[in-house]
């Protein structure tokens, strides 16, 4: 399992509000290398297969609406110690509690609609990745 990678994607609700390029341009500054990059859109299906590990809990059907709402950017993500400095870099799923410059701090309006998506562990960031990625995608 590589620990050197991550998997990001920026939400609707950064990429309607014209957030694309700072919330790059963050992760770029900060050392990490985009290795795999795609704009494109899930339906609710295919969010509701992304987000399966969430099946059953009370936020789930709205997730699955919300990430389904308009196009999205996916991204992988490598830097040493990628999974828990991204989730520095983004701060706390709620941006209320994010840290000051953080990207959900500055770029997320509410616990649903908070910008990024991270991943959280190794496992996850290669099932996240394969979830949008062939290898041919991967630079
Ligand atoms: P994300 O990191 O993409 O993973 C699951 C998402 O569910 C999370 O970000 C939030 O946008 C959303 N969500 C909504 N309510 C909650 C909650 N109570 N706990 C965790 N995630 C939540």
């Amino acid at each position: 399992m590589e620990s050197n990678k991550t998997f990001t994607m920026i939400k609707p609700d950064a990429v309607a509000n014209g957030h694309i390029g700072a919330i790059l341009d963050k992760i770029i500054a900060n050392g990490f290398k985009i290795i795999a990059l795609k704009y494109t859109a899930l339906n609710a299906e295919k969010a509701g297969e992304f987000y399966s590990v969430h099946k059953g809990r009370p936020f789930y059907n709205a997730l699955v609406s919300f990430m389904s709402s308009g196009p999205i950017v996916a991204a992988i993500l490598e830097k040493e110690n990628a999974i828990e400095d991204y989730r520095k870099l983004i701060g706390a799923t709620d941006p209320t509690k994010a840290e000051p410059g953080t990207i959900r701090n500055l770029f997320a309006k509410s616990i649903d609609a908070n910008a990024v998506h991270g991943s959280d562990s190794d496992e996850n960031a290669a099932i996240e990745g394969n979830f949008f990625f062939s290898a041919f995608e991967r630079f």
